[in-house]
């Protein structure tokens, strides 16, 4: 076996004593270092990162199965993305991230990795820098939490959307609302609904890039340890056949992920990172294949927000196996995944256990899923939708605009008694995309106004080029591209226009003449977004719009796994 390692450990004289040395003071034996397959688990714990902050103990699992399969595991930190805390958003540091990721597998002395993925941005993050490596890698997602109970209810991270519009109108007291932070976060794990954390680990299984049940087993459920020791198991293995990344994510694969994501009524998210995931690895991947592969597939989980349930439903009536054995038409199966195994073999034999979470194909709870990709003069490359969290009687739809020109803008208006706004209105929302924000964050599903809330007002038609949480629900079309700050047509939009959209035909019609246009772009130049220093100002000028998966343009591909020189 030529492993890679063996140009650290396997060297003679000072070299090899430096490389070799330094690690014995952790109490390694001699041997490890005698051809043993290394492997990196690249490991995302952190307190900040409450969705992963069990992956120490979860990291133990992956050890023991490298142990048992004669690998040599070393385990490793790389920068964790909190979807909670960090300012002003997450995907402002996913490339950030996946920089660390990237550069951290090429320097060390490892064969192979395992990717330790949980909160939303830790898994294209870190499955992206694995990409531009191009080792063997696997992913052990950390699982959804628990659902949660709330005055006899089950909850889920889709609830503080509802939770808040309650709170609003005084239906919850601050001290109930409090009491129901605890009542929803009650165990480890991820969100524990069809959020962009649980889209990402049923996206990698989809790709074949986990073993098989990685989507749904919950965090608490000591079978995600069992499958965490499976996961080290056959990393080793992996390095010993050398199955390398690009040989499991081919473009079927990618294939095959659109469609479950539309059969599981996926993120919007997925779009933008399985996009820069595609850049990375080197497949030929564009917007318009999410509208394409997704048109055809129904809603078969019955998962929030698109559904009613929640993940560890789906885990327990049979998991992503039975509901991808239930799609097999639609799959390419004979592709070759992480366990060695083609797909065909991974679902054969998953029966449904429920038939209220998981559905047959011909009975399928919604007709429309997947990801709708609407264009028009508002967006030239395009705006995305998601049918399943959308409301029907919106799809086709005209309406005079309601503009808020940034964040704070919509902020101080919202619920002014003063802001001429009615149900048939198209909210528009400007400056929240890549450069714009900068980091396009999740503010795309604007909150509606309180005094509509109080007409029983439930939906409106809302437009940005920001992002809307994989928790959220409503007829939103996001990621306008390309975005206000890059020039975009949406900068120049003004209150009082008229915006008409088609869901059916994907189209999306500013009613403003090109005279009227270009008399706004004379009197209102684009002011570009600039940094003065730091990564901030890197991003701006840097990142790629969302209709390409908004990554870096100089990250876009990969740079192997090869490095010549020795540090000393
Ligand atoms: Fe981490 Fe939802 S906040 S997954
Ligand atoms: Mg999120």
């Amino acid at each position: 076996m030529n492993l890679r390692s063996k140009q650290w450990f396997g060297k003679t004289g000072k070299d090899g004593f430096i490389y070799r040395a330094w690690m014995k003071n952790q109490g390694i034996p001699d041997d490890y270092f005698q051809g043993k397959p290394v492997i990196g688990i690249c490991n995302t714990w952190s307190e900040l990162t409450p969705c992963n902050a069990h992956f120490r103990e979860l990291a133990e699992f992956v050890k023991k199965g490298i142990i048992e399969a004669g690998g040599f595991p070393v385990e490793f930190p790389v920068m964790s993305l909190g979807e909670t805390l960090i300012k002003p958003t997450a995907m402002l540091y996913r490339n950030l991230a996946s920089m660390d990721v990237e550069e951290s597998i090429r320097a060390n002395p490892v064969d192979g990795v395992v990717l330790m993925c949980g909160c939303d941005k830790t898994t294209p993050s870190l499955v992206m820098g694995a990409c531009s490596v191009d080792l063997p890698t696997l992913v052990i997602s950390g699982g959804p939490m628990m659902k949660g109970k709330f005055k006899g209810k089950e909850i889920g991270t889709s609830d503080v959307w509802r939770f808040a519009e309650a709170y609003k109108l005084g239906e919850l007291t601050q001290k109930e609302f409090i009491e129901a932070e605890a009542c929803m976060a009650r165990t480890p794990g991820h969100c524990a609904v069809m959020g962009t954390a649980s889209t990402m680990a049923t996206m990698v299984e989809a790709l074949g890039l986990s073993l098989p049940q990685n989507a749904a087993i919950p965090a608490a459920d000591v079978r995600r340890k069992v499958l965490a020791q499976e996961s080290g198991r056959r990393i080793v293995d992996m390095v010993r056949e050398d199955q390398k990344l690009s040989k499991v994510l081919v473009r079927e694969a990618f294939e095959n992920a659109i469609r479950v994501n539309a059969a599981t009524g996926g993120s919007t998210n997925f779009v933008i990172h399985l996009l820069a995931i595609a850049g990375r690895i080197g497949v030929d991947l564009h917007l318009d294949d999410f509208d394409k592969f997704s048109k055809s597939i129904p809603l078969l989980a019955n998962v929030q927000p698109s559904g009613e349930h929640f993940m560890e439903d789906l885990y327990y009536a049979g998991g992503l196996p039975a509901l991808m054995e239930q799609m097999k038409e639609y799959l390419h199966l004979n592709i070759k995944t992480v366990n060695g195994k083609t797909v065909a073999d991974n679902i054969a034999n998953s029966p449904i256990y429920d038939d209220k979470i998981i559905s047959t194909f011909d009975k399928a709870f919604k007709k429309d899923s997947g990801i709708a990709v609407l264009r028009g003069n508002l967006a030239p490359n395009g705006a995305v939708l998601k049918p399943s969290a959308a409301s029907k009687e919106l799809f086709k739809h005209r309406g005079k605009v309601v503009l808020f020109e940034n964040i704070e803008d919509y902020h101080a208006r919202i619920d002014t008694p003063e802001l001429d706004i009615d149900e048939n209105s198209v909210m528009v929302l400007k400056n929240v995309g890549p450069k714009g924000y900068p980091g396009m964050a999740e503010v795309g599903n604007m909150g509606i106004p309180k005094k509509l809330l109080e007409k029983g007002v439930k939906d409106m038609v809302r437009i940005s080029d920001g992002r809307m949480s994989g928790t959220g629900f409503g007829t939103v079309l996001l990621h306008v591209s390309p975005e206000a700050a890059a020039g975009g047509p949406l900068n120049w939009v003004q209150n009082g226009d008229f915006i008409s959209i088609d869901v059916e035909n994907r189209s999306i019609n500013w009613e403003v003449s090109d005279e009227e246009l270009a008399k706004r772009k004379q009197a209102h130049p684009l002011q570009a977004p600039k940094m003065d220093r730091g990564y901030v100002s890197l991003y701006i000028d840097r990142v790629q719009q969302a209709d390409v998966g908004a990554d870096m343009d100089f990250l876009v591909g990969g740079s192997g796994s090869t490095v010549t020189r020795d540090s000393h």
